[in-house]
């Protein structure tokens, strides 16, 4: 998810990009740059590796070029690390175009290797670089032309700006699956990933539509589709100020990443899945002869990324058929534990920084045992250390509190379990395409929970009195159960603590008093029947002695219905997938509780969102 800016008018472009960028270094910061199309008929592109900042010092060092059409990016890199040479805009073989992208495109190897056996030099490792050859190999059509038919063979989620020197008053852009929004100026036009790139200047914004190209002249703008024939548009004032721009219109970051969670979730299967359904996560970096010959696996992480590993080792058990263990990492490696070649360690972190996983990644590579690392952050630390990685697309999470990358992690952790079943046989190709299609539904089940989460709203601000929480959980729903209890520790300040329902009995229940509010997570009682059963004792149980009970259960989960005090209705979903939609009930929960107390939602006291300290 990275920033983007296009600009056609009067004034010097280089600054009116620049700001705009500056606007949106939330959505991605590892490296950033600029095209400017030349009033004196030169190209200007510059770009660093690093912050925004880096930017802002070369081109204070460089003769400003007077532009004022131009284009400019920030990163947030999905393929190849975050360097110079990656940092868009990207540019042909003549350097006549530039262009900058935001979002995945899934078929850029093939593409690219045609490119290259047409005798095109490519000098980044982006899918993005294929685009500005692309554009070259038909600029003769004009530039948006050019940009219909390269966006007719492009596959995966894109938005693209491109200028070019053939037609030095113009920026075309370009959507798929990924946003870009027009600003109507007066005598000049501007384009951005969202509102906050241009909003210093106009409120006037045009909303562009799936597969649509718009070519921005100063005074005239153009909205096609990908054949060309015109296209429908929704004009509309922009009410926010600038700090809410930043948040998408929402009041906090928290409720923006938990907005994002079905694009990130689709983002992190974009690219993974084959034509016949299988996987294909090359990226990884292991073998299949490595993955053959791993007989244990060892999964470790903190706090919300550990919870993700204990939903990880569901499935790595019940798919791979390999034992897996799940670790604390500040835990890890103070136990001595029994690491071999054979052991594969999966951590599991947003930030890449986390010193307490990191310090595990270095000690089991002294052990000599392999390490794959599920982050977030291209190029961190803990990838660069460790022997493979698998990224989640989840985009920059700015909030303290995980949501987005959280469901991403588990998107991951379900790739890695499927690709062990299919490397090591223990799952038929058509069991593996049942479960992978199953996991393409789930963006839009994770959008369907969103749209029914008012009540849960409702029943937080109810509760904003309470002193404590408890949660429950069976199978997956019990790590659910953990990380709804840290949640809200981490945004409310109130104690919450998730148990595994079948633990009640063996003491917490002397907790339970009238009037507690207890959340539950309700298995499938279709996949998970046995649990299911027994939860429903636990809450008839708990419900007896006088808790406040809150069920979160599946469409057409009637059992549940005459002990549930408040019913949270999820979709129906794959017993190993119910983690994806049980999740932001409680996510939504917490936050909204937070807010109901006035705390900082998106900077919660005493916590920092990457704990690079043991
Ligand atoms: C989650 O909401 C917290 N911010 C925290 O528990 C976090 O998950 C933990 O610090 C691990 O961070 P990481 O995923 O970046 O390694």
């Amino acid at each position: 998810m990275c920033g983007i800016v296009g600009y056609v008018g009067r004034r010097q472009a280089v600054e009116v990009v620049v700001e705009g960028l500056g606007r949106l270094e939330y959505r991605g910061y590892d490296s950033s740059g600029v095209a400017l199309v030349g009033l004196d008929g030169r190209l200007g592109v510059e770009k660093r590796a690093g912050k925004l900042a880096n930017l802002r010092a070369l081109l204070a060092a460089r003769p400003t070029m007077e532009a004022t059409v131009g284009v400019g990016h920030t990163r947030w890199a999905t393929h190849g690390a975050p360097t110079d040479r990656n940092a868009h805009p990207h540019t042909d073989c003549h350097g006549r175009i530039a262009v900058i992208h935001n979002g995945i495109i899934e078929n850029f190897a093939e593409l690219r290797a045609k490119l290259e056996a047409d005798g095109h030099k490519l000098a980044s490792e982006t899918d993005t670089e294929v685009v500005a050859h692309l554009l070259e190999e038909c600029a003769e059509e004009g530039l948006a032309e050019a940009m219909r038919r390269v966006c007719r063979t492009l596959k995966g989620a894109f938005t693209l700006l491109a200028v070019s020197l053939d037609e030095p008053d113009v920026v075309v852009g370009a959507r798929r699956n990924s946003p870009l929004v027009v600003g109507r100026g007066e005598g000049e036009n501007f384009l951005g990933s969202d509102v906050a790139a241009f909003i210093a200047y106009t409120r006037e914004a045009i909303e562009l539509g799936q597969d649509q190209v718009v070519e921005l002249r100063a005074s005239k703008i153009t909205v096609t589709d990908f054949h060309g024939a015109p296209a429908p548009t929704r004009d509309y004032h922009v009410d926010w100020d600038a700090s809410a721009a930043e948040k998408g219109g929402y009041d906090y970051f928290m409720l923006k990443e938990i907005a994002e969670q079905p694009r990130a979730v689709a983002d992190t299967l974009l690219g993974r899945v084959g034509p016949e359904g299988l996987l294909t996560l090359d990226e990884m970096r292991l073998s299949d002869e490595e993955l053959r010959g791993i007989n244990k696996i060892i999964v470790v992480a903190c706090g919300t990324s550990y919870h993700a590993g204990l939903i990880a080792k569901y499935a790595i058990e019940h798919w791979a058929g390999v034992p897996c263990e799940v670790e604390l990492a500040s835990e890890f490696r103070y136990r001595d534990p029994i690491l071999t070649r054979d052991t594969l360690i999966v951590v599991i972190t947003q930030s890449g920084e986390t010193m307490d996983t990191l310090m595990a990644v270095r000690h089991a590579r002294e052990q000599r045992s392999r390490v794959l690392a599920v982050c977030n952050v291209n190029g961190s630390t803990v990838p660069r250390e460790s022997d493979a990685v698998l990224y989640t697309h989840a985009g920059p999470e700015i909030a303290v509190a995980s949501t987005k990358a959280f469901l991403t992690q588990l998107v991951a952790c379900y790739l890695v379990a499927l690709y062990l079943a299919q490397v090591r046989g223990t799952k038929s190709g058509d069991e593996i395409a049942g479960i992978v299609a199953r996991l393409t539904e789930m963006p839009s089940k994770v959008e369907e929970v969103l749209g029914t989460v008012e009540p849960v709203r409702k029943l937080a601000r109810s509760l904003a009195d309470e002193r404590c929480v408890l949660f429950l959980g069976r199978h997956v729903g019990f790590p659910v159960a953990l990380e709804g209890a840290l949640k809200l520790k981490e945004l409310a300040y109130m104690h919450a603590e998730g148990f595994a329902a079948g633990e009640l009995k063996h003491g917490p229940i002397a907790l339970i008093e009238e009037g507690l509010p207890v959340v539950v997570v309700a298995p499938s009682p279709t996949g998970q029947r046995v649990t299911h059963e027994k939860i429903v004792s636990n809450i008839q149980e708990i419900r007896a002695r006088g808790a406040k009970t809150i069920v979160i259960a599946e469409e057409g989960d009637t059992a549940v219905e005459p002990y549930a005090d408040t019913l949270i209705r999820v979709p129906a979903v794959p017993a190993l997938l119910q983690p994806l939609v049980a999740t932001v009930p409680l996510q939504v929960f917490a936050c909204e509780l937070a807010a109901a107390k006035g705390h900082d939602v998106d900077q919660p006291r005493n916590l920092a969102k990457s704990v690079t300290v043991e």
